[in-house]
């Protein structure tokens, strides 16, 4: 996330639109991904590591 935003500032910085609108989707994307790695260690956490992984059977 720090490394992309970085990237951003700087394609901003260097009026490069292009690379900032590209830079822009994947941090968008991998905040998905953040979102949901952090809802499994939640779960993981309530749940206890047995039953997070017999959900994941049953899903
Ligand atoms: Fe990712």
């Amino acid at each position: 996330m720090k490394r992309l935003n970085e990237g951003i500032a700087l394609a901003t910085k260097k009026g490069d639109n292009g690379t900032r609108a590209l830079l822009e989707e994947i941090l968008t994307s991998e905040e998905e991904h953040i979102d949901y790695l952090e809802a499994q260690l939640h779960q993981i956490k309530e749940l206890g590591f047995a039953n997070y992984l017999a959900q994941q059977i049953e899903d």
